[in-house]
């Protein structure tokens, strides 16, 4: 066409207009993994944990570990790694190849499944480099999910091993495009390298990178519609990093997080996540995503805002799409009364001669007792943290609800897995034991739930 152009112009202006060019491919697309299983009731998939390079800054590549599609030859480690994506109610069995050279696990966090699977040292040896493991169960909740390691987290996350897992409603929301985003960040050498020192610093606050990342990239741009309303779902795989998501002259409605949808969204122009955390959105975008300072104790520097992408907004309009009014739900609320048992945690820091210790009712990780409970029972845990510095608060296997936090109720009702709760305040949060075994807890600030801010909780017939 663009020969006739030169050439004939007046033809070509007569000629009826082509349909709008396709859009730029959106570079903060996450790559899924291979399903290998035909039925569509089963996601098989291999993942290989291995050795990559990643630019995080430009020409400067950085060693790093991550996820890779072992099914085709080739596929490179990314990170964040390939998504695991399934409809709800599939079976899910993962072929899991241990290339690095350390020991490591795969946990599937917030995922609802037998203890067997869940990939934490309180239910499986780590799997020795070289070695191979197999996951099998059952994707029960639809929601916004992640794997990771469960195995010196703090460091293992932070060299690139995170991926999304997408579990999808049978009636997904209405929306122009689903987006998964991904909020990291890395501590960076001039080289471009993952800094490898640790600071006292990084220790007390969770490491905090000097480079900030949506799906593995710095400020990226991605490109929509005008008009179009996007269904964004946030995942803080970061450390210790806070993000406070501030789009200007926009608002979110927030229609789910950690275990699927709310009962009734909200609407709000921040939207604060923590170590994690996910949450899921539908907005209609902006010019920018930006992060804002939040105050999360220790006066920690990190003054905001700060920029995570930019958006194109270009094209034709897209035709509005009804209102979403909401419609997911959970019970465990339902089942609080005032005889419920009450649970109490209490997080504290502690700093001596043995070096600053994060604890869980005066014990720290892997010196605890288990905390011993009836599956099918409910409990109230008020989680107090007695701490200078928020701790975002998660427990594998099940979901809890919030009861309030500092005396208010929840802006929403909805599952949980992880709560951040703020310096000197109280959580109270409906919990009720589903799946036998044993389970951890832990503050999810990576650096404080490997010095000891962790706990075992023992579900039993
Ligand atoms: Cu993502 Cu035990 O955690
Ligand atoms: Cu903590």
């Amino acid at each position: 066409m663009r020969h006739l152009w030169i050439a004939l112009p007046f033809v070509v202006a007569c000629v009826p207009m082509e349909p709008p060019e396709a859009l730029p491919p959106d570079p903060l697309a996450l790559v899924a993994l291979r399903d290998l299983d035909p039925d569509p009731k089963v996601v098989e998939v291999s993942i290989e944990a291995a050795i990559g390079t990643q630019e995080y800054l430009p020409g400067k590549p950085a060693e790093v570990w991550g996820y890779r599609d072992a099914s085709l030859d080739g596929s490179p480690v990314r990170v964040p790694g390939p998504t695991l994506e399934a409809n709800q109610g599939d079976t899910i069995v993962v072929h899991f190849r241990n290339a690095l050279p350390v020991p490591t696990t795969v946990h599937w966090h917030g995922l609802r499944l037998p203890a067997g699977a869940d990939g934490s040292t309180s239910t499986q040896d780590p799997i020795q480099p070289g070695g191979t493991y197999e996951a099998r169960f059952v994707a029960g909740d639809a929601g916004t999910f992640w794997y990771h390691p469960h195995v010196h987290a703090d460091e293992q996350i932070e060299r690139g091993l995170q991926a999304a897992f997408i579990v999808h409603e049978p009636e997904p929301v209405e929306a122009a495009a689903d987006r998964v985003l991904i909020l990291d960040d890395v501590k960076l050498e001039a080289t471009g390298r993952l800094s490898t020192t640790t600071d006292a610093l990084d220790v007390m606050l969770g490491r905090q990178g000097n480079v900030l990342l949506v799906n593995g990239l710095n400020h990226p741009r991605l490109s929509t519609r005008p008009g179009a309303r996007e269904r964004w779902r946030f995942i803080d795989s970061a450390n210790g990093r806070y993000f406070r998501l501030h789009m200007p002259g926009r608002s979110f409605q927030v229609i789910a997080w950690d275990g699927g949808l709310l009962e009734a969204p909200y609407q709000t122009d921040e939207l604060l996540i923590a170590p994690g955390e996910r949450y899921e959105v539908l907005v209609e975008p902006g010019a920018e995503l930006e992060t804002l300072h939040y105050d999360r104790g220790h006066e920690v520097p990190d003054p905001g805002p700060k920029a995570l992408f930019s958006v194109d907004v270009a094209g034709d309009p897209v035709a509005p799409l009804p209102a979403y009014a909401g419609g997911g739900g959970t019970a465990a609320r339902a089942l609080v009364s005032p005889s419920t048992p009450v649970r109490r945690a209490v997080l504290r820091e502690q700093d001596d001669e043995a070096g600053l210790r994060f604890l869980i009712n005066d014990q720290a990780w892997p010196f605890n007792t288990p905390v011993m409970v009836e599956t099918g029972t409910t409990e109230i845990w008020e989680v107090e943290n007695n701490s200078d510095m928020d701790h975002p608060f998660h427990i594998h296997g099940l979901f809890f609800e919030i009861l309030d936090v500092g005396g208010r109720p929840p802006i929403a009702i909805g599952a949980k897995d992880t709560l951040n709760i703020p310096q000197h305040q109280t959580a109270r949060l409906a919990v009720r034991y589903g799946a036998l075994g044993m389970w951890m807890f832990h503050c999810h600030i990576l650096e404080h739930a490997e010095r000891g801010m962790m706990g075992v909780l023992m579900v039993m017939p």
